[in-house]
């Protein structure tokens, strides 16, 4: 089998402060193939965000082994990580293109092309003609979109999305899927998407990975063997069902 995109062996964090030790990751390992979107449910405050942030290279491991990429071809996070969280986290005084373009300007990429990159990708998460608006003039759907385009701007090779849609109504956030799956099967990009939505995360996932209270370790990897063009209509099928249910007993919610 080729060599996996992510790799985690034993990977183990914990959280110093001044009076106590709190073990956030206890023992996680996890393989993800690359162009593989990975669904990862948990309890709150189990570990989902310190993960992200530990891929992201924002936060150092304290255990385990983590490899990104190979030897041929070196992953650098500064580079090559996209990040959506829960708000999007425009900036109110740039316009949206210029919000989009934050990344490519971070690293001097040439702003001829990354203008042209933001526009296309603009255009494909519905945002064409909003370019020269301020986030202000747009619904948080809009502006959520928005953070996916700039998460995309410098072609990241991994993209790290921490409850993009929480903060959405059931409706737009069911939309937002549809255009997740359909950038995803564009992109071909490898996705992390923490979720508290368990239909959410079967839905989008090739896997979900199902963590058990914190300390987190993983309660299952399971595969979702479900076609990779995917619509709503999905959600009615009986196996479809069936991992939901799966995933709520593991969580201990059923
Ligand atoms: N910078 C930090 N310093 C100390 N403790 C932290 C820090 N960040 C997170 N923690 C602790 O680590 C644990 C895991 O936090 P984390 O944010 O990863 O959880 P989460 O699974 O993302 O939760 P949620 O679903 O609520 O977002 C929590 O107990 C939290 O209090
Ligand atoms: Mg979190």
């Amino acid at each position: 089998m080729a060599e996996s995109f992510i790799s985690l062996t034993d990977v183990r964090k914990v959280y110093r402060t001044r009076r106590e030790e709190i073990e956030a990751i206890q023992n996680i390992s996890i393989e993800v193939q690359a162009g593989e979107l990975v669904s990862i449910v948990g309890p709150s405050g189990c570990g989902k965000s310190t993960l992200l942030k530990i891929l992201a290279g924002l936060h150092p491991h304290d255990g385990g082994e983590v490899r990104i990429g190979s030897a041929a071809e070196p992953f650098d996070p500064s580079r090559d990580v996209g990040m959506v969280f829960q708000q999007p986290l425009l900036l109110k005084w740039r316009r949206i293109l210029e919000n989009v373009l934050l990344p490519a300007e971070i690293l001097g990429l040439p702003m001829k092309q990354s203008r042209e990159r933001a526009r296309d990708l603009l255009a494909m998460v519905g945002l064409a003609g909003f370019e020269t608006n301020y986030p202000y003039q747009l619904s948080g759907g809009m502006q959520q979109r928005a953070a996916i385009a700039r998460a995309l701007v410098h072609d990241p090779k991994l993209i790290l999305m921490d409850e993009p849609f929480g903060a959405l109504d059931a409706l737009t956030r069911e939309k937002m899927n549809l255009e997740l799956m359909q950038i995803w099967r564009e992109s071909r990009k490898t996705i992390l998407f923490v979720t508290h939505g368990i239909q959410e995360a079967v839905f989008l996932g090739s896997h979900v990975a199902v963590m058990t209270a914190r300390p987190a370790r993983l309660a299952e990897y399971m595969t979702i063997d479900l076609p990779e063009k995917r619509d709503l209509a999905i959600k009615t099928q009986e196996n479809f069902g069936e991992y939901t249910r799966r995933i709520y007993k593991l969580l201990d919610m059923d």
